[in-house]
């Protein structure tokens, strides 16, 4: 079935990272930073929609209003909806991030910000299915399936 799976976890978490262990070779990946504009980004989203695709969204999707833009879009479209919570300790991911080259290394401010207004993900919003990844290094990222 196709798939639309939705990141949710601040900067540093290792979103990216697990995309490219875990997805690259079967959903394309809509990510804002690469797009740079939420009108290009609805334009692939779409597009994902309407040729059946599954995708990733690689974005820190925070909030439940953040995410409500492609949840109920793609459950219309009748694809299976499923978030992964990385559930990463804040001076992990501020370091991860300090550790990033350039402009991926954002100010501490900004991945402080997100961790406050980090809302972790519910059925309610209309998750088919929800997974919590716990990052570990070196580079290994543990899945677990919600229990309902
Ligand atoms: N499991 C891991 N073990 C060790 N290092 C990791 C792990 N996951 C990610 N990293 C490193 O941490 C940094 C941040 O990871 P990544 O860029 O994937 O985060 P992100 O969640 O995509 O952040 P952003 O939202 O800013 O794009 C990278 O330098 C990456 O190589
Ligand atoms: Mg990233």
């Amino acid at each position: 079935m196709n798939e639309a799976v939705i990141f949710v976890g601040v900067q540093g978490a290792g979103k990216s990272t697990f995309y490219l262990q875990r997805f690259f070779d079967t959903h394309v990946r809509i990510n804002l930073d690469m797009l740079r504009t939420r009108h290009r980004e609805r334009l692939l989203f779409e597009a994902c929609l309407q040729a059946g695709q599954s995708f990733v969204v690689d974005n820190t999707n925070a909030t439940v209003e953040h995410r409500a833009r492609y949840v109920a879009p793609a459950r219309e479209r009748g694809f299976r909806v499923i978030a992964y919570f990385f559930d990463v300790e804040l001076r992990y991911a501020m370091r991860r991030n300090r550790q990033r080259p350039g402009a991926k290394n954002i100010p501490a401010a900004g991945v402080t910000g997100t961790f406050r207004k980090l809302q972790p993900p519910t059925k309610a919003e209309g998750f088919d299915q929800i997974f919590t990844v716990g990052v570990q290094e070196p580079n290994q990222f543990v899945v677990t399936p919600d229990l309902a």
